[in-house]
């Protein structure tokens, strides 16, 4: 997509992080902006800052993981702007989690908001971008969507199924020759609250995990890890110039990208796992 001026994009967990610097950046580049979050607060507060500098801005309370509050979205998202021109599935949760262990409504969970939520997305959404006649959809995976390390069995699973479910749209989208792309960002560690978050929006929080101290401690060391990550301001410029590019794959730590080449040259030359 070439012209950001004046068109439409809907960020979802757009109130936040990544999806707060992707917002950013599209304002930067003249968009309007739809801003969907479940975070009332923080929804709220990054209203105020878009109004504040002149940006034409809709705040939506949303949850990705139900199929009807997507669809509540893009209705409000037309009445206000009459279009929708980028969609980025953004809005996710992770923590720790233990393929072997996890309880079965903690694999729900993450499932339904990081994998059931992009494809929500989809559904609803491409449709309507297709009908603007030019546009982009967007959904953030992760490293962890390219190669499946220890301790984080749901997210793995969940980010894999974005990146299957980006790239499978984009080939559809190209071989009908539709003037919409299709992108995924897998992102490195990001200087985010995403682990706090997370265990704050888990339901039933309250309740012991399957998983136990391990998982809990690990949480705690990643929070920590990301605070050394990347500006989450910094992720948003770099979506906006790989939109702009029409680029499928958007990483932020490319070199990352090595542990994923190390298994894919062990699958073609021993068929081992690698170590991660
Ligand atoms: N931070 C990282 O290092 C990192 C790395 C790889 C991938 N990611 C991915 O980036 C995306 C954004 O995460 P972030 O790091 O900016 O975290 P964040 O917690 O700062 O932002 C996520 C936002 O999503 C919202 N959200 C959570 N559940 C929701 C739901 N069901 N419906 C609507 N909104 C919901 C939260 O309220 C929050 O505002 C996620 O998909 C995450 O998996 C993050």
């Amino acid at each position: 997509m070439q012209t950001f001026n004046e068109r439409v994009a809907v960020v979802t967990g757009g109130a936040s992080g990544i999806g707060l610097g992707m917002a950013r950046a599209f304002a930067g580049r003249g968009m309007k902006l739809v801003i969907a979050d479940l975070d009332r607060a923080a929804l709220d507060a990054a209203v105020a800052e878009f109004e504040g500098k002149g940006t034409a801005v809709l705040g939506q309370l949303c949850d990705v993981s139900k199929l009807e509050e997507v669809q509540a979205l893009a209705d409000r998202a037309t009445e206000k702007f009459g279009a929708v021109h980028v969609l980025c599935n953004n809005a996710g949760v992770g923590i720790p989690t233990s393929a072997c262990n996890l309880k079965l409504e903690d694999w729900k969970w993450i499932l339904d908001v990081d994998l059931w939520g992009p494809i929500y997305g989809v559904k609803v959404f491409l449709p309507l971008i297709e009908a603007a006649g030019e546009g982009h959809i967007n959904a953030t995976s992760s490293m962890a969507g390219l190669i499946a390390g220890q301790m984080m069995g749901a997210y793995n699973v969940a980010k894999h199924g974005v990146v299957a479910l980006m790239a499978s749209t984009e080939r559809e989208l190209r071989a009908r020759k539709s003037p919409v792309r299709a992108s995924v960002l897998c992102p490195g560690p990001i200087n985010t609250n995403i682990s706090r978050h997370s265990v704050e929006f888990r339901p039933g929080r309250s309740k012991p995990r399957a998983d136990g101290e391990k998982a809990g401690k690990l949480a705690g060391n990643i929070q920590a890890a990301l605070e050394q990550g990347m500006d989450p301001d910094a992720v948003g410029e770099l979506v906006a110039d790989a939109i702009a590019a029409e680029k499928f794959w958007i990483l932020t730590h490319p070199r990352w990208a090595k542990a994923a080449q190390n298994q894919l040259d062990a699958l073609r030359d021993d068929q081992t796992l690698t170590k991660v």
